[in-house]
């Protein structure tokens, strides 16, 4: 049976819900053309996708917003229809930073909430205008990194009514505990956004995640844009994987949609970017097959533990999450 996005939706700790497949934003701002990401979120909103993944330091939320507008205006969605994630950057931790941030988003926009904010990566960095602040040696410069504190402070913007759900990004198993045994909690982290596909499973925190009603939402789905600047490219191609293009042969679908599926089908939500129409297209369809136990195994097996997205400039932060085992 073909289902449709709409039913495609994964409740959340808090009673509200994620749809399971979204259109990833991140693309590099200097050599995107103004506009590809309006007429991109707008096409698959026309597609049928229902949640857009996006930042503040993707430097096209506007344009976003103005297609989430667009689509509204035209009596294509309602406003209710559509998931929007936004993110709190590493500059602004601290608590008193944390609603003014959150209202820029939203001015930028043009919204009056967002369905959920996360934590982008849970290293504080020097508040002020540099979105990566430098010494005079290159050196990038951190701040005291409270994550309890500025959690409190999304708290209040939940209750403000200035996000629907909170969660987080990039956080290993103790920073998430850090949170969940925090005394006076009001609200869990509904997500935590970790890098997720066939060669990086996630099993460890997947297993955690699951036990704690926390979703995992995972990014470079199809294997990252491979982006020498800040992508490992020594881990190889995930779409030339021969057992994803023999499975996806057998349902006459791409490696691209085996391994949206696999994570799809075991509760993973998937938000793969692609400013494309080709390729948005291709992304949506994943909903028309399904995977049988032995090939979910298959793919399963794949995992190399290897991150194509480790963030090293930042591994002498005190808050580091990739030093962990998960
Ligand atoms: N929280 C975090 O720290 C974090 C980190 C990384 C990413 N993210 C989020 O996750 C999203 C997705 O991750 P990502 O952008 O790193 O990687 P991805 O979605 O795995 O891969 C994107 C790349 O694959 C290409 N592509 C898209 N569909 C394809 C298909 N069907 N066949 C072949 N190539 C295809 C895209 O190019 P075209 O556009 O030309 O199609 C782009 O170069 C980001 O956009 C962002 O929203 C979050």
């Amino acid at each position: 049976m073909e289902l449709t996005v709409e039913q495609h939706r994964i409740p959340l700790n808090d009673g509200n819900s994620i749809p399971v497949l979204g259109l990833g934003t991140y693309s590099p701002p200097t050599t995107t053309p103004k506009g590809t990401c309006l007429e991109s979120v707008k096409l698959a909103i026309d597609i049928g996708y229902r949640h857009i993944d996006g930042a503040y330091v993707y430097y096209n939320e506007n344009e976003v917003g103005e297609a989430i507008r667009t689509k509204i205006a035209e009596g294509k969605v309602k406003r209710e229809d559509i998931f929007y994630c936004g993110k709190l950057w590493n500059t602004c931790h601290p608590p008193e930073l944390v609603r003014p941030t959150l209202e820029k988003t939203l001015k930028t926009l043009g919204l009056d909430y967002v369905d959920l904010y996360i934590v982008e990566l849970p290293m504080a960095f020097k508040p002020g205008d540099a979105i990566y602040p430098r010494d005079e040696n290159g050196k990038y410069i951190y701040h005291k990194t409270d994550l309890c504190a500025t959690w409190e402070a999304l708290e209040e913007c939940k209750e403000a009514g200035l996000v629907k759900s909170l969660g987080v990004s990039n956080f290993n198993r103790r920073q998430l505990e850090l949170i969940l045994n925090k005394p006076g909690l009001k609200y869990k982290p509904t997500t935590n956004q970790v890098e997720c596909h066939p060669y990086f499973t996630q099993p460890k925190l997947l297993e955690f995640c699951r036990q704690h009603n926390i979703v995992i939402v995972g990014y470079s789905p199809i294997g990252t844009s491979r982006d020498a600047s800040w992508v490992n490219v020594s881990s190889p191609p995930l779409l030339e994987d021969p057992i994803l293009i023999r499975i996806g042969n057998k349902y006459g679908k791409t490696s691209a949609q085996v391994a949206l599926r696999f994570n799809a089908q075991r509760g993973v939500v998937v938000i793969p970017k692609s400013f494309n129409p080709k390729r948005i297209t291709e992304n949506f369809q994943i909903f028309d097959f399904s995977l049988t136990d032995e090939e979910m195994k298959d793919i399963e097996a794949l995992n190399k533990n290897i991150r194509y997205v480790e963030l090293l400039m930042w591994s002498d932060h005190p808050e580091y999450p990739f030093k962990e085992e998960y």
